[in-house]
């Protein structure tokens, strides 16, 4: 099926830094056509994100997804950073040593967890999942990086087939959740503070990978080889996709003065949108 393309808008970049970085052109999602003429894996023949249609998908028994050390706090305070792009949050080792890992699924080793950061929707955009289920589009996408343990870094690891592994979350707003999910709710109370582009925030709790995934039906997913969702596009990605969502309560969406609602991500003063989703094209299912 053929998605509508949202509007979207765009928080300010830094305008210097872009004619500073000439080895990395800058990208925003206003025009994500022009992506393809500065990167050109971007045009490539397994992006994603796609829609993932349970009738067209071809079920095979894959081995359930292992988590190890998702239960472990992480060391320290995680910060929220706004790239410019998204709220990024660096991934330390847990306080245990090791990283969070996962293996299974479609996966062939040990990918360990870097990085985690969000996908979001607009008040006048619509809902914000970069992946769609059968045509629907879920209010928010928590993907979590994972890198393949073989790979020295996330640099080296997207020039690799087998370099990289994303697990997607869902969410969407609910009025009456069942469910409290507090470590979403502190990333999510922290957003306020990263407004701006090139800002940062420190989260004030002491979080475990499993905060992120809430408690969500991990036996239940769409796994396929795709890539990154924005520039350079690599075609370097496992994805597994959990397409049951967790609910999370209004009490989390913050009401602007201009009485727009802005859910779950960074505004600029008009209550613009940072981040919007993209639909490149689709690849047919594992
Ligand atoms: C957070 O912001 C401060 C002040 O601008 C900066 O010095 C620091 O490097 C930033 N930290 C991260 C992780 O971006
Ligand atoms: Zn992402």
């Amino acid at each position: 099926m053929v998605l509508k393309k949202p509007l979207f808008f765009l928080l300010h970049l830094l305008a210097a830094r872009q004619i500073a970085d000439q080895s990395a052109p800058e990208w925003d999602y206003r025009d994500t056509n022009r992506w393809i003429a500065d990167y050109p894996t971007c045009g490539g023949a397994q992006q994603s994100p796609i829609n993932l249609d349970h009738y067209n998908s071809v079920g095979s028994l894959k081995p359930a997804l292992k988590f190890r050390n998702y239960a472990q706090p992480l060391a320290g305070r995680l910060t929220l950073v706004n790239n410019g792009h998204t709220a990024d949050i660096m991934l330390p080792e847990t306080i245990r040593g090791p990283r969070p890992t996962i293996t299974g699924g479609l996966l062939n080793g040990i990918y360990e967890a870097q990085s985690v950061h969000f996908h979001w929707g607009s008040p006048g955009g619509g809902r914000g999942s970069e992946h769609t289920v059968n045509g629907y589009r879920y209010d928010v996408e928590v993907h979590i990086v994972h890198k393949n343990m073989i790979y020295g870094n996330v640099q080296e690891a997207m020039q690799r087939p087998d370099g990289l592994a994303v697990l997607a979350i869902m969410i969407n707003i609910a009025d009456f959740p069942q469910s409290f999910y507090p470590g979403l709710n502190r990333v999510f109370n922290t957003l306020p503070r990263v407004r701006a582009a090139e800002t940062n925030a420190t989260i004030n709790s002491q979080l475990s990978l499993n905060h992120f995934l809430g408690d969500v039906d991990t036996r239940n997913f769409f796994a396929y080889r795709g890539s990154l969702t924005t520039p350079p596009c690599s075609e370097a990605v496992t994805w597994h996709v959990f397409p049951r969502p967790l609910l999370v309560s209004r009490d989390l969406v913050i009401i602007h003065p201009h009485n727009h609602i802005c859910i779950l991500f960074i505004f600029d003063a008009d209550c613009k949108l940072l981040r919007a989703p993209t639909e490149k094209r689709r690849v047919s299912m594992e």
